[in-house]
């Protein structure tokens, strides 16, 4: 595999700066509860720190893990690496998620998290790719709908690289002959 990332960003560390505050009121609107966020390690991490410094709580968080991407294509099967810590039964959870591809990895953790029996479950997500959909996943709040390209930054990776980003763009990625 060769790989080339496409200078000129495709969404803007401005762009996301504005959506993520527009997320964080939306995610507050829609109840007075605590929110318990459950974030998916580890692409959402730049999401979620930007995400709770622009809420009010009260909040509180905890982190799940799931086997990664290969490489840049969905392998479609799941597996949890690391569950969540707290005992969520009647509490208002929402999921954290980066990115939506083929949704698979969301309605995994949906249907992990539904079986905890929380009193309400919703997902945000920053990314999302309608395009490449695999399930009718149920996604509350969309940050940005995208093209099917591969993206990096704001703690999106391709082979753990470009995390640190604070915009996101987007990389060619082209099999060798
Ligand atoms: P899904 O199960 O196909 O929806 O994939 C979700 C996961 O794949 C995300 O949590 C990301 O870790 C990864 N992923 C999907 N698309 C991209 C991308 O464009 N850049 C980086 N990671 C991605």
């Amino acid at each position: 595999m060769s790989y080339k990332l496409i200078d000129a960003p495709l969404l803007t560390a401005d762009q996301i700066r504005t959506r993520v505050y527009e997320l964080a009121q939306a995610l507050e609107s829609t109840t007075n509860e605590p929110l318990h966020l459950v974030a998916v390690l580890k692409g959402s991490i730049v999401f979620l720190a930007d995400l709770i410094r622009a809420m009010r709580g009260p909040i509180t968080l905890d982190f799940i893990a799931v086997s990664s991407y290969d490489v840049n294509v969905s392998s479609g099967a799941v597996q949890l690496l690391k569950d969540i810590d707290t005992n969520i039964k009647d509490r208002s959870v929402v999921i954290i998620e980066d990115i939506v591809d083929t949704g698979l990895t969301l309605e995994y953790i949906q249907t992990l998290l539904r079986s905890k029996k929380p009193k309400t479950l919703h997902s945000v997500c920053l990314l999302s790719k309608p395009s490449r959909r695999q399930t009718k996943v149920v996604i509350d709040h969309v940050g940005f709908e995208i093209e099917d390209h591969f993206v990096v930054g704001y703690g999106l990776d391709y082979e753990q690289q470009y995390r640190h980003l604070p915009h996101i763009s987007v990389v060619e990625v082209t099999s060798k002959q």
